[in-house]
């Protein structure tokens, strides 16, 4: 009996067929109705007498007439032409018949042949002496064939289960090594919890790979903590992406019938989502510590199991996990980041307000910083850095009496040398703060110049740390915008004109025209709400 799916079947009766070639047997395939599927391939007049009428039709009818459910059977229809059947079967279920026909010299003598010959117009002599060389069995030895055909069928059937079984194990070990290389690919990518975006879309674009599905998205908006993370809420990758609205629209309806603890949804028909239809679609709660931050999905399945597999739900429930816990980072790390953020804006702040003149001078030159460092090239997690040193570059500020730092006068050589000293208490208080080491040369040295005239160590030129040569314009920008005691804000024109006169002596020679290239709307919007919050101060004091 041959066991098989239906083109490993085909596979089989081949194999048989050859083994029954060999054995001198003409060999036909019947489906599981006894309908003839494929006949002898024999040269000359015997081959033509196989494949007549006559012949299909007495296979054909001793076929029909064959007893359900058992292996091989053989028959003797007509005197001498035994009938040999093997069945094939896929899924328990008969799915067809290979026949072999062994043949006696009673045969080439019986009224069957003679007719046989007449009805394709053979010469019954010829016809007789071709298959004489075929004829060479009786019943005893058809009852061994029979017996053989028995064994090399289960042989056969032993050898495709075994090959089935491999490949079983093959798939397997391809399935465990996916998911092995899956999980080391999205560990390696966990590192930096400030860009929660190249995270995630690694990590879909490592699963796309994966997962024979035409797309694969993530949705994080579902836990409002997610402000934190400076980062775009949806992600999708894939040969075969929906919209990004369409999948944020769809994973927003199925945050609503997901909870923290649900078990992988697979949606049959998407029909009231804003996906393709028509296609298994899976998806994947993103959650930790019972709090459900959003949806992983996968849609589109490819392939040729077109039902979504455990292993596929396996590895969206892997990755959906790392992609939680590396949220929840983010959104501690964001968390943090921000409170330490606010912590310094409420100390420069109250720094700034002391002296109606630099009220807001801090973040606006923490603004610009960030703009300067943008516009020049510096990777966006630097230009963040300089937005903090921006923030902090005057701290030292606070050990400068107010008396000095609020005379509305000019003030004599030695006030001045008490401003002066700003920079450095700055760095002093500044320096024991593990987090600020990078910002500290920016504080330290905001007022050197670049020929070498400025303060506290008088550095030149690329001697002075950049974050140091970036603040130098922001602050000297800043300030040139800002009324002061002894004069009113000079004008936009008059501001960019004395920079360009100073690149070069003062100011940094290459950074200077990046500034002056610099979209300054968002600078004058910040300064407008620093005027309007200064007479709200100035009012309530008064
Ligand atoms: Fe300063």
């Amino acid at each position: 009996m041959l066991t098989a799916s239906p083109n490993t079947a085909a596979i089989a009766h081949e194999t048989l067929r050859e083994r029954l070639g060999q054995l001198n047997l003409p060999t036909w395939r019947c489906d599981s109705a006894g309908l003839l599927v494929s006949e002898p391939q024999i040269a000359g007049p015997a081959g033509l007498l196989l494949r007549s009428g006559r012949i299909a039709g007495l296979i054909s009818r001793t076929i029909k007439g064959l007893a359900e459910n058992q292996g091989t059977q053989l028959v003797e229809p007509e005197p001498g032409f035994y009938v040999i059947a093997v069945a094939e079967r896929h899924r328990r279920q008969r799915s067809g018949w290979t026949v072999g026909v062994a043949l006696s010299v009673e045969f080439l003598d019986s009224e069957c042949f003679v007719q046989g010959c007449h009805g394709v117009h053979l010469d019954v002599i010829a016809t007789r002496i071709a298959l004489r060389p075929l004829a060479l069995h009786d019943r005893a030895g058809a009852e061994v064939l029979a017996a053989m055909m028995g064994w090399a069928a289960a042989d056969i059937a032993s050898g495709m289960e075994s090959q089935h079984t491999i490949a079983g194990f093959t798939r397997q070990l391809t399935d465990g090594f996916e998911t092995i290389d899956l999980l080391y690919s999205l560990g390696r990518f966990m590192g930096d919890p400030t860009q929660p975006h190249e995270f995630i879309n690694r990590a879909l674009e490592r699963l796309a790979q994966s997962m024979q599905f035409g797309w694969v998205g993530c949705w994080i908006g579902a836990d409002p903590r997610v402000k934190y993370v400076r980062s775009e809420r949806t992600f999708v990758a894939g040969t075969r992406p929906p919209a990004h609205a369409d999948v944020t629209a769809a994973a927003e309806l199925l945050c609503a019938r997901l909870t923290s603890e649900s078990k992988p949804l697979i949606l049959n028909d998407a029909a009231d989502l804003p996906l393709p239809r028509g296609v298994q679609c899976l998806a994947q709660p993103v959650a930790r510590n019972a709090r459900l931050m959003g949806v992983l999905m996968a849609g589109d399945k490819q392939g040729e199991d077109p039902q979504v597999s455990s292993y596929d739900i396996h590895l969206l429930e892997t990755a959906g996990a790392f992609i939680a816990a590396f949220l929840e980072n983010a959104i501690l790390y964001g968390e943090q980041s921000a409170m330490f953020l606010g912590s310094l804006k409420a100390l420069t702040s109250s720094l700034d307000a002391k002296d109606r003149y630099t009220f807001g001078h801090s973040e606006r030159v923490a603004h610009l910083a960030r703009e300067l460092a943008l516009a020049h090239g510096l990777p966006a997690a630097t230009a963040e850095r300089l937005h903090i040193a921006g923030l902090v570059h005057d701290v030292g500020k606070i050990g400068v009496p107010e008396a000095v730092l609020l005379k509305p006068g000019k003030l004599t050589e030695e006030e001045f040398g008490l401003i002066k000293r700003h920079p450095e208490i700055g760095h002093t208080i500044l320096k024991d703060i593990p987090l600020m080491q990078d910002i500290l040369p920016g504080v330290l040295h905001h007022h050197e110049r670049y020929d070498g005239k400025g303060y506290p160590h008088r550095l030149a030129g690329e001697a002075i740390p950049l974050f140091g040569r970036i603040l130098a314009i922001a602050d000297t920008f800043d300030a040139m915008s800002s009324n002061r005691s002894y004069r009113p804000a000079l004008a936009r024109e008059q501001v960019l004109a004395e920079l360009r006169r100073c690149a070069g002596t003062q100011l940094d020679p290459v950074l200077v025209p990046v500034f002056l290239s610099l979209d300054l709307s968002s600078f004058d919007r910040l300064m407008a709400f620093h005027r309007e919050h200064l007479v709200d101060v100035t009012a309530r004091a008064a």
